[in-house]
């Protein structure tokens, strides 16, 4: 692999099953069923190939990886490995047992995330009103040694409780609290017209961010995931295609980034098929856009094209239906207009309070699950 980039990180995504149905969720619009998922004897084969390749962390996500049985024997292979682990969690069926049982096998960390900073607005996005677990999970991670991570998906319909969300976790006893900003594709680009802020919404965020960012200096640490639609250039996402990371989803199909499966245009290989050294330097699907040279102009032609690689491939796909295309965030896209026609729309009725749009009309993820390919 001479000058070949090594993946640092795996997300390993062990399951879809979910107790919630967030309106955002990252997951394919289409769930894999529990029979289709990988065993414990593939994800052990998955884990030791990861380290192999230059893997030193694995994620473990879902869905709720706490649904899997066997999260401690993936753990405990880990820390065998010498791989650092972290457990993304909805803190749902984290009990006192479960968590002293991950740090037995090795966990070394676990991030929890809300969804605003009460059980309503909890339901409207999550479809559960089970604020008071989430609460309990936080008390459990601490309790159990770990430090608490916390995680929430900011939107139009929680912008504006920014201050309140953070003194939640403030309370909770978060180390570090990541205030991601919505990124449209997925489920969350189905919902996209109830949840993309206005301008005014976001600077005024910006401005509580940066103010509790400087009062909670030395205590919490507070991370802001900007919102790329109101960017003039995208993201340099996932740090460039098959860069840094893979992801390997329920079934065993290995992807560059959590939300490629949904390129339908590209055959990405399965863990059950190959190997993680073939599928990460050698399969069509990871080597399509590595690099520079797949890329069209304006990009081909750009000053940028090393800082954000054309911008995130999924957005690409999913506005245009060609993921070779510059990403439609950028200004210099002749995509563009893609963007900025549901920038006016969210802007028309400026504040949240006052939009027309009903949220009785979000779209949730769905609970139910089904088979594929
Ligand atoms: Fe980035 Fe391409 Fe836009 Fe240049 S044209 S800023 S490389 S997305
Ligand atoms: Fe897949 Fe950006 S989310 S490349």
């Amino acid at each position: 692999m001479t000058g070949m980039p090594r993946p640092f990180g795996l997300l390993a995504e062990v399951t879809h099953q979910c107790p919630l149905h967030c309106v955002y969720c990252s997951n394919p619009v289409e769930l894999f069923e529990r029979g289709s998922e990988l065993g414990t004897d593939d994800w052990l084969r998955v884990i030791r190939q990861s380290a192999e390749l230059g893997v030193l962390q694995v994620h473990f996500s879902g869905g709720e990886p706490l649904v899997r049985g066997d999260l401690e024997t993936l753990v405990a292979e880990c820390r065998g490995l010498g791989l650092y682990t972290n457990l993304i969690t909805s803190g749902l069926g984290l009990t006192e047992s479960r968590a002293a049982s991950l740090v037995e096998a090795g966990l070394n960390s676990a991030q929890l995330s809300i969804q605003g900073d009460t059980a309503e607005s909890t339901n409207l996005v999550a479809a559960s009103k089970r604020f008071d677990k989430k609460e309990a999970a936080a008390r459990t991670i601490r309790d159990a040694g770990l430090p608490l991570n916390m995680n929430v998906v900011l939107h139009r319909l929680n912008l504006d409780r920014l201050d309140a969300i953070i003194d939640v976790c403030v309370s909770w006893g978060a180390e570090r609290l990541e205030l991601a900003n919505t990124q449209y594709y997925g489920w969350a680009l189905r919902n996209r017209e109830l949840l993309l802020p206005s301008r005014s919404q976001l600077d005024e965020a910006v401005a509580v961010y940066e103010r509790r960012k400087a009062e909670l200096a030395g205590r919490m640490e507070l991370l802001w995931i900007l919102p790329d639609y109101y960017e003039p250039y995208p993201k340099p996402c996932m740090g460039g295609w098959a860069q840094t990371a893979l992801t390997v989803a329920p079934d065993g199909r290995a992807y560059p980034c959590p939300v490629a499966e949904e390129i339908t245009t590209l055959d990405f290989p399965s863990v059950r098929e190959h190997d993680l050294e073939w599928i990460w330097a050698e399969s069509p699907a990871f080597r399509a856009y590595r690099g520079t040279d797949w890329m069209p102009d304006p990009c081909r032609s750009c000053s940028r094209k090393e800082l954000d690689f054309g911008g995130c491939r999924c957005q690409a796909f999913a506005l245009t239906g060609d993921a070779g295309r510059t990403d439609p965030v950028c200004i210099h896209s002749p995509d563009h207009h893609l963007v900025e026609d549901s920038l006016a729309r969210a802007n028309g009725s400026d504040r949240a309070g006052e939009s027309t749009a009903d949220p009785q009309q979000l779209v949730h993820r769905r609970p139910t699950v089904s088979a594929r390919r």
